[in-house]
C-alpha cells in the first residue's frame, strides 16, 4: 500500500483535495506533543500629510464577508484507522495459510509484527497541526489589489528605514518578479548567493539562509529567484499542498528574537497572498488614491478576513496611500475619502515623487538616493508608524 493512494482513497471519500489537510511527519508530530541617513525621529509631524485632515469621523467599516470553512479533521482521522484495521485484518489473513504449512509460531508473530510496521510506515498522520511559532517575530505583509501601486517600493524603503532604527530586518520576495533586490542595488556575484536564486528553487526547508542577500543598509533578503515556468508552477503547487509552508520557512530560518520580516507579494489574490496572510501580524495595504485602487479595497478586505482569519497573533489591516497629489483635485478628494471610509487604519500617506522612480532606476533605496526628498520623508514617518503599531501590540520591546 502507497502513502499517495491511501490519500488519494480518503480524498475520494471526503470528496475534498490535498490542500485542505495537513501532513506530519512522525518526528514532527512527536515534537508537537511537546550620514545622508534619515532615522525616524527626523520626520517632522508638521511636515506630513495631515490624515487627520482627511478624517472628519470614526471609520466607516468596509461590508462583512463569509468566513472560509475548514474540511473536519477529526472525521479524515477516523477513516484513517478504519483504513489501518482492515489492512492488519488482511495481513493477518496471510497467516491462515502459513498456520497449514507448519510455520513456527514465533516466526508469524514476527511476520505479523513486520507487516504492522510497513502499514504503520505506509500511511500518513494526519493532524490538525500546530502552526509553528513565530511569535518571537514580527511579520509585515505588503500586499494590494492593483498591481504597480508601490508595494514593492513601501517593503524595500521600509525594510531600510526599520533596519536605521536598530532593528534587524529580512525581507522576504514573494512575487514570481522577482524585482524586489533592484531596490537594494544588489547585483549576482561569482560564486557567491545572487538574486537568481531564492526561495522558489529549493524543494526542501533548511537550506534557504544560504540564499540570503546581505545588502549595504544591513538588510537581509530572500530573493524569489529567477526560476523558469515549469519551475513556478511546480513551486505554485508545493503552496498550494501546504497552506504552511511560509510558516516553516519562518520558523526553520531560526531568525533572532525581535527580527523584523517584511513580505513582498503581487498584486490581487493569489497563493502567495493566501501564504502571507497566514503569518503575518500586520497586512499593509497600498493603494493608490485613485478610483482603481480604492475599488478594490473592498476584495482586499474580503481577502484578508478570508486568509488571515481571526489568529489572535494577526492584528489587523493598515492603509497606506501612495502617490498623493495634493495639487490634483480628484487624487486629494478620493484621499479625503479613503481616509473617511478607513479612518484610523489609514498608517500614512506618501506623495509622489519623481525621487522613488529614479532610486529604483539607479538601484537604491529612496532613504539613500533622496534623503531629504518628499518621498523619503513620507516613507520614513510612515515606517514609523509601522513601528509604534508593532511597539503598542508588544512585538517590539522598546517604542521608538
Ligand atoms: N510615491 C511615489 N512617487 C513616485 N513614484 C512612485 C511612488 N511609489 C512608487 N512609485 C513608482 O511606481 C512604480 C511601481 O512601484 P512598485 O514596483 O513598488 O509597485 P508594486 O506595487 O510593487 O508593483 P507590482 O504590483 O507589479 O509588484 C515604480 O516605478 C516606483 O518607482
Ligand atoms: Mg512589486
Amino acid at each position: 500500500m502507497s502513502t499517495s493512494s491511501d490519500i488519494s482513497r480518503l480524498f475520494s471519500k471526503f470528496g475534498s483535495g490535498p490542500s485542505q489537510y495537513q501532513e506530519l511527519l512522525k518526528e514532527q508530530s512527536q515534537q508537537n506533543s511537546l550620514p545622508c541617513e534619515p532615522d525616524l525621529a527626523q520626520a517632522k509631524d508638521s511636515e506630513l500629510p495631515s490624515i487627520a485632515a482627511y478624517v472628519p469621523d470614526s471609520g466607516t467599516a468596509l461590508p462583512e464577508e463569509s468566513r472560509v470553512k475548514y474540511v473536519d479533521l477529526k472525521s479524515a482521522r477516523n477513516a484513517l484507522e478504519v483504513e489501518a484495521a482492515s489492512a492488519l485484518s488482511r495481513s493477518a489473513g496471510m497467516f491462515d495459510k502459513a498456520l497449514d504449512a507448519g510455520v513456527s509460531l514465533r516466526s508469524k508473530l514476527d511476520d505479523l509484527s513486520q507487516a504492522r510496521q510497513r502499514e504503520a510506515d505506509a500511511l500518513p498522520v494526519f493532524f490538525s497541526r500546530p502552526r509553528p511559532s513565530l511569535s518571537h517575530i514580527s511579520i509585515i505583509a505588503v500586499v494590494s489589489g492593483k498591481g504597480g501601486v508601490g508595494k514593492s517600493t513601501v517593503a524595500a524603503n521600509f525594510a531600510v528605514a526599520l533596519q536605521r532604527e536598530g532593528q534587524s530586518v529580512l525581507a522576504v520576495d514573494l512575487d514570481p518578479q522577482n524585482a524586489l533586490h533592484h531596490h537594494f542595488g544588489l547585483e549576482p556575484e561569482a560564486g557567491r548567493a545572487s538574486w537568481t536564486a531564492g526561495i522558489a528553487q529549493v524543494d526542501a526547508l533548511g537550506s534557504q539562509q544560504e540564499n540570503y542577500l546581505h545588502s549595504a543598509s544591513g538588510v537581509r533578503l530572500l530573493p524569489y529567484g529567477a526560476v523558469d515556468e515549469s519551475r513556478r508552477r511546480a513551486f505554485e503547487a508545493q503552496l498550494e499542498e501546504d497552506p504552511d509552508w511560509l510558516a516553516c520557512l519562518l520558523a526553520d530560518l531560526q531568525l533572532a528574537d525581535g527580527t523584523i520580516v517584511i513580505l513582498d507579494t503581487p498584486p490581487g489574490p493569489s497563493i502567495y497572498l493566501r501564504q502571507v496572510l497566514a503569518v503575518a501580524n500586520l497586512a499593509l495595504v497600498v493603494s493608490l488614491s485613485d478610483a482603481a485602487s480604492y475599488n478594490t479595497l473592498p476584495m482586499m478586505d474580503s481577502l484578508i478576513k478570508t486568509y488571515a482569519g481571526d489568529r489572535p497573533e494577526f492584528f489587523g489591516a493598515s492603509y497606506l496611500i501612495n502617490q498623493v497629489e495634493r495639487s490634483r483635485k480628484l487624487s486629494e478628494d478620493i484621499t479625503r475619502i479613503m481616509c473617511d471610509v478607513l479612518g484610523d487604519k489609514v498608517l500614512g500617506l506618501v506623495r509622489r515623487d519623481p525621487s522613488i522612480t529614479e532610486a529604483l532606476a539607479y538601484n537604491r533605496s529612496v532613504l539613500d538616493y533622496d534623503p531629504r526628498g518628499l518621498g523619503c520623508h513620507d516613507l520614513l514617518s510612515s515606517a514609523k508608524a509601522v513601528l509604534l503599531k508593532l511597539t503598542e501590540r508588544g512585538q517590539l520591546e522598546q517604542a521608538v
